[in-house]
């Protein structure tokens, strides 16, 4: 696994993030999630000013992972790098922005969920894969399924997970994070509700640590 997947699963859970008001938001964000356990952060490209916001976070924190989702193009990848992201992650599996990535030394996660999926990574020399969005597509049972011919793979579920299921994904050894927004929704980042972040986050760090030493 390379240092930023490595990294990535120390931390064990991925905050997954849209900001529509960077300037305002994304350094109070930023502090709540580190002091919360979680200093990792996919900043998604959904909302106009992701770049901004990866700029921001990284500068808040710099001890912050922070890196790019929602990654469609390779000028997003260059729009993320140019801004600071550590880590591309990409909602399904495009071979042309994984070797652009390959090419430029950068930890790319792709999202997967069939074996054809897996098949095309493997032949891509990937090693950790996203699997989106989890429940929607047969979550747990299928990634174990998925695991038997594809035990090569370390994979970072995200889609439907909160802290009901979080345990028992974690608890996978196939799993190696878990991504979600649960704890930076849309309302709790409108409303500024930074201690209620941290809070989600500190019982997302208590449950990693259950699932770990399970
Ligand atoms: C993602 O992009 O990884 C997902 O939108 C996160 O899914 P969730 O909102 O269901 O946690």
């Amino acid at each position: 696994m390379n240092q930023i997947a490595q990294r990535i699963s120390d931390i064990g859970v991925v905050p997954v993030i849209k900001l529509n008001h960077p300037e305002r938001d994304a350094a109070p964000l930023a502090k709540a999630l580190c002091e919360g356990g979680l200093p990792v952060a996919e900043v998604t490209f959904r909302a106009a000013g992701a770049a901004n916001a990866i700029r921001l976070m990284a500068e808040t924190c710099p001890e912050m992972l922070v890196g790019a989702g929602t990654v469609l193009t390779t000028a997003q990848v260059d729009e993320a790098l140019a801004a600071g992201a550590k880590f591309i992650v990409t909602p399904g599996l495009d071979p042309e922005i994984v070797r652009y990535c390959q090419e430029k030394g950068v930890a790319v996660f792709p999202g997967c969920t069939t074996a054809t999926d897996y098949h095309t990574a493997y032949k891509l020399g990937l090693e950790v894969l996203k699997f989106f969005p989890a429940e929607q597509s047969g979550g747990l049972a299928k990634i174990k399924a998925l695991s038997a011919p594809f035990a090569m793979f370390k994979i970072m579920p995200t889609g439907g997970i909160s802290l009901k299921n979080l345990e028992e994904y974690l608890s996978c050894p196939v799993i190696c994070a878990c991504g979600g927004s649960y704890m930076v929704t849309a309302d709790l980042i409108d409303n500024q509700k930074w201690d209620e972040i941290k809070d989600l986050c500190q019982k997302s760090v208590a449950i990693l640590k259950a699932a770990r030493n399970a």
